[in-house]
């Protein structure tokens, strides 16, 4: 099981904390997970912090590797004298056990470096290249270009950013499995999943494992504000959609073409798609999250938020989710008997 949760989405000066520290990490990753924090559009030093947070969490010695993974955007990485780098070595220094890579158009010179990283290294420490993807051709891609060591589909339902036309997991997983060859690197399915079953439905469609970021935004280690929680909570199954309307509005529109966000829908999403001026929105949108409105604040969300009811440790839900899977697979196992 993989949490992946991010969100150096957001800047400071939108008062809007980011969704995944090293304190949630190493959670996820200490309830049997493995926990992600980004990068993101935060600094070194915020970056540093965290993975130190994680390190003490985990009781690890200084120089001891990372069990968790940190995510980038490569998008980020791709622009000239990209700050994003530094981010990356730095973690690469730091010795954690996997880096992520979505929505660039050069990821593959992002793994080669992590290559060349690891290939310098002294101890033969070995960083973990995750890429995430939306398509059956960007899966064989990963796989025998890029030669990433997982990659995780994204589907239509994933909270957060991801490409607006991806398939549903149901037709992508599948797709994928049968355009890969048998001895490919593990698929992780991500997207709209919530509960174990969600999961173990997953596993038999041919996935290797999963990775979840909303359900992991509702709990105590997690930066989302207490409003944001709330909204989450009382959000029903159809409470989401895909938009850009909170990137016009926070000034982040420099994702890669065909990329938008799943996030709750409200007033700010309204009025985006009513032409209100963007300065309006702007101007309320940021009011509202100064007062923690859920009418207009930004709150990512996949699709499987409906069943997300109650606020747990990040450890407590990984718990939760294996006794489900397990459960699941169980009775489905029973359905075919003995023979
Ligand atoms: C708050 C939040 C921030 C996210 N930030 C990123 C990100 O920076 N990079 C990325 O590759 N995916 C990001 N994602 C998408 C996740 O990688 C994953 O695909 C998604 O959370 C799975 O769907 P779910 O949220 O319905 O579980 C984010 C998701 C959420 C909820």
């Amino acid at each position: 099981m993989y949490s992946f949760d991010s969100t150096g989405l957001f800047q400071a000066s939108e008062r809007q904390a980011g969704a995944s520290g090293g304190a949630l990490a190493a959670a996820v990753t200490s309830g049997g997970g493995f926990g992600f924090l980004a990068a993101g559009y935060d600094g070194a030093q915020k970056l540093k912090n965290e993975l130190e947070m994680a390190r003490s969490a985990l009781q690890l010695h200084s120089s001891a590797p990372i069990p968790i993974g940190v995510g980038y955007l490569s998008w980020q990485l791709e622009k000239a004298n990209s700050p994003a780098i530094e981010l990356l070595s730095l973690a690469l220094e730091a010795r954690v056990k996997a880096v992520w890579f979505a929505f660039g158009s050069d990821l593959g010179r992002w793994v080669e470096f992590v290559r060349n990283h690891d290939g310098k290294s002294r101890d033969g420490h070995k960083t973990l290249v995750f890429a995430q993807i939306s398509t059956t051709e960007e899966a064989q891609q990963a796989i025998s270009e890029w030669r990433v060591d997982v990659v995780v589909a994204q589907g239509i339902e994933s909270g957060g950013h991801g490409h607006g036309s991806a398939p549903p997991l149901l037709a992508l997983v599948p797709s994928i499995i049968a355009n890969s060859p048998p001895d490919g690197p593990p698929l992780l399915a991500a997207g709209g999943l919530s509960h174990g079953a969600h999961v173990a439905s997953l596993l038999t469609l041919g996935a290797a494992g999963a990775v979840l970021g909303t359900r992991f935004l509702l709990t105590p280690e997690s930066l989302y504000t207490a409003a944001q929680k709330q909204a989450l909570l009382a959000a029903s199954d159809s409470a989401t959609v895909r938009t850009l309307a909170f990137d016009r509005a926070r000034g982040t529109l420099e994702w890669p073409s065909g990329v938008d966000g799943r996030a709750l829908y409200n007033d700010t999403v309204i009025d985006d798609d009513n032409g209100v001026s963007i300065d309006e929105v702007k101007k309320k949108f940021l009011d509202g999250v100064t007062k923690g409105d859920a009418h207009r604040m930004l709150v990512w969300a996949g699709t499987g938020v409906g069943l997300m009811t109650s606020v747990k440790d990040a450890k407590a839900v990984v718990e939760e989710l294996h006794q489900e899977i397990v459960e699941r697979l169980t009775a489905s196992a029973a359905l075919v008997g003995d023979s």
